[in-house]
């Protein structure tokens, strides 16, 4: 069987890099090719050297607010590598029309909401402050818009009384790591439908 290869880019901790990586094996459709980083200092570059997982750094901040020459340097690696699906997983750079149009239907993302609701930051935050009941991940296709493109996994996290953005963030966070694994087997053996997680 020929595995689909697998990118994470990251710009943090990568704990959902880390979850992706470790659930790549046995009769998983994909392996992953390479971890990419904007930032050398991305706690997640060495978890996944760690893991013999190749590596590679593309700055962004040599290039300003030039985010096409910052996107036509990040591609090289990804070319390289012979990647088939991207996933972004706390890449904290917002990516142009141009660099999403290379990679339609094979780029996922995390984001700490459910959405449609609560793009971009302080999800968490603006979730208790909205009085919310329910807040959660999703995992979804990436095209150009922030935050849009179909829905392929949802998980939902009851919001306590006594929450803070922390607390919250947390608990959402270990749903972050069990959705994205169970969504990347979906997607890299072709399931597109839905996870609904509870
Ligand atoms: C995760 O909570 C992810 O959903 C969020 O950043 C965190 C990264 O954590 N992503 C975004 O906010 C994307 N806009 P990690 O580096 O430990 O995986």
């Amino acid at each position: 069987m020929s595995h689909k290869r697998v990118a994470i880019l990251i710009s943090g901790g990568g704990s959902n890099m880390v979850a992706l990586l470790d659930s790549m094996r046995g009769d998983h459709p994909a392996r992953p090719c390479l971890v990419m980083s904007n930032d050398a200092s991305a706690g997640g570059l060495a978890k996944a050297a760690e893991r013999g997982v190749a590596t590679a750094v593309v700055d962004h901040r040599p290039f300003g607010g030039d985010r096409a020459a910052f996107e036509a340097e990040l591609i090289k690696p990804l070319i390289a590598a012979q990647t088939d699906i991207v996933c972004l997983a706390g890449f904290m750079r917002v990516l142009t029309a141009g660099f999403v149009g290379q990679w339609t239907g094979r780029m996922l993302n995390i984001h700490p909401s459910l959405l449609p609701k609560y793009r971009g930051l302080h999800t968490h935050a603006r979730a208790l402050e909205a009085g919310e009941r329910e807040h959660g991940c999703t995992v979804h296709e990436v095209t150009p818009e922030l935050d849009e493109g179909p829905i392929l996994g949802q998980a939902r996290v009851p919001v306590r009384a006594d929450d803070t953005p922390e607390r919250l963030a947390a608990r959402v966070l270990v749903q972050e790591h069990a959705l994205y694994p169970a969504v990347l087997r979906r997607f890299a053996g072709g399931m597109r439908e839905p996870l609904l997680m509870p």
